[in-house]
């Protein structure tokens, strides 16, 4: 077993009615002004903004807002709201939405006390002395950014999509309440459940020793999102299928499912390219590609494989790894089509020719500068016949 750390620092606090705590959370957290931060019209038609902004003002503290965050978050309305935040004296930012929102948010964070353009962080040009605090008032489960160390933009002119993790990007405060995802549209259920199943995979592919406590926490966190995503494509209003599936999109992004060593990661990779380019949902992305990942890498450890898909779906035991890792890559794929999510580019819409699969595998190298993957490394040539295979 290797060493590891562990880190993990939010403050959560879980169910109905917990989005009346924003006030009281943002003051105990330093809170005098706060930004709330929002996306396109969902928190607004659903009152929640003003519910969240009544907490703010009952507390004493002042706020600004500044809402129109869009799914694949934009660097340009990160700069906007470092600019509002200085002009306007804000000392806190409150994160109202999902996944996008909150990483716009740690980026106005990051941006707050950096006296250069916070991109830099994003291409790898700067470290991060100080950010502003931040916290989160959630309404998608899918991306775990509620309680992770990361935070992922997208350039307004080059289609980059790149993340940025820190020790210092953990929100001080997450307030999850289930009820909040009954109006999210069957689609983004579906990949906010594809999201965190492979956050899950991407840490339980990795060429250390496992652990035992690891796997089994991870495959049980995987089997309870694949029931309850089933029950939600049907009812999406079960306030425990719900409550189910949010706790599980944190705790499967919160790195309790990968405390021994750095995951893989391929997968992401190769998705920020797709989400990049062609601006479609993380998950179903995900969705698309995973299987193309799977099948490349497949000989590096089939055992593994077979192991999961015994574990999540119950797959028999095969005699041959190379059949039940097989079989395994089925029932992955098999589980993403019930829930009306890609499983190839076509399907995801994406019809890229050579030319752009080309720039997609040079842009996921970072222009040659790094392999990914840590299960299998792979390079550019790598990269650029998944893509290929992922096709159709
Ligand atoms: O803008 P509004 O109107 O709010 O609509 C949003 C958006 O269109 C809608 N929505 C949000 N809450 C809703 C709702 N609709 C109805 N009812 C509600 N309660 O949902 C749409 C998608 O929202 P988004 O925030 O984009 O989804 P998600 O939470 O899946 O976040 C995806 C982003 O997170 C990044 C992804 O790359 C992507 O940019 N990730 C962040 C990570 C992190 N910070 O640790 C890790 C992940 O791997 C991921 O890369
Ligand atoms: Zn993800």
């Amino acid at each position: 077993m290797k060493d590891f750390k562990f880190y993990s620092p939010s403050e959560i606090l879980f169910g109905r009615g917990v989005e009346l705590k924003a006030g009281e959370m943002a003051r105990k957290h330093g809170a005098t002004k706060a930004l709330v931060h929002f996306g396109g019209k969902s928190a607004k038609e659903s009152g929640l903004l003003d519910r969240v902004c009544a907490g703010l003002s009952e507390c004493g503290i002042k706020y600004e807002t500044l809402g129109g965050v869009q799914p694949n978050p934009r660097v340009s309305k990160v700069r906007e709201g470092v600019k509002l935040c200085r002009d306007s004296g804000v000392d806190f930012i409150l994160a109202v939405g999902g996944g996008s929102v909150i990483d716009s948010a740690k980026g106005i964070a990051l941006g707050l006390p950096y006296e250069g353009d916070v991109w830099d962080f994003y291409c790898g040009k700067a470290k991060p002395e100080s950010v502003a605090p931040f916290g989160a008032v959630l309404t998608v489960a899918a991306a775990g950014s509620e309680m992770s160390d990361a935070s992922v933009l997208t350039n307004d002119d080059g289609s980059l999509k790149r993340g940025f993790s820190s020790e210092m990007l953990h929100c001080s405060f997450s307030l999850l309440n289930p009820e909040l995802t009954f109006t999210l549209p069957a689609y983004q259920t579906a990949c906010g459940c594809a999201d965190m199943i492979i956050h899950n995979l991407e840490r339980y592919f990795s060429p250390a020793p496992n652990l035992d406590v690891t796997d089994e926490i991870s495959e049980a966190v995987m089997r309870v999102v694949v029931k309850n995503a089933r029950i939600l494509m049907s009812n999406p209003r079960d306030y425990d299928a719900r409550a189910e599936v949010m706790w599980c999109g944190t705790l499967s992004h919160n790195d309790v499912t990968g405390s021994r060593y750095n995951g893989d990661w391929a997968s992401h990779q190769l998705e920020h390219e797709l989400s990049g380019m062609y601006d479609i949902a993380h998950g179903a992305g995900l969705s698309a590609i995973w299987g193309a990942w799977a099948r490349y890498v497949l000989s590096e450890n089939p055992s593994r494989f077979a192991r999961l898909g015994e574990k999540v779906f119950t797959i028999p035991h095969f005699e041959d790894p190379v059949a039940g890792a097989n079989k395994t890559i089925e029932k992955f794929e098999e589980f993403f089509r019930s829930l009306r999510l890609p499983t190839s580019l076509a399907e995801a819409g994406i019809f890229p020719d050579e030319k752009i699969l080309a720039e997609m595998s040079e842009k996921c190298t970072f222009f040659g500068k790094r392999k990914i993957g840590a299960f299998k490394k792979l390079d550019g040539n790598d990269i650029l016949k998944i893509y290929r295979s992922a096709l159709r």
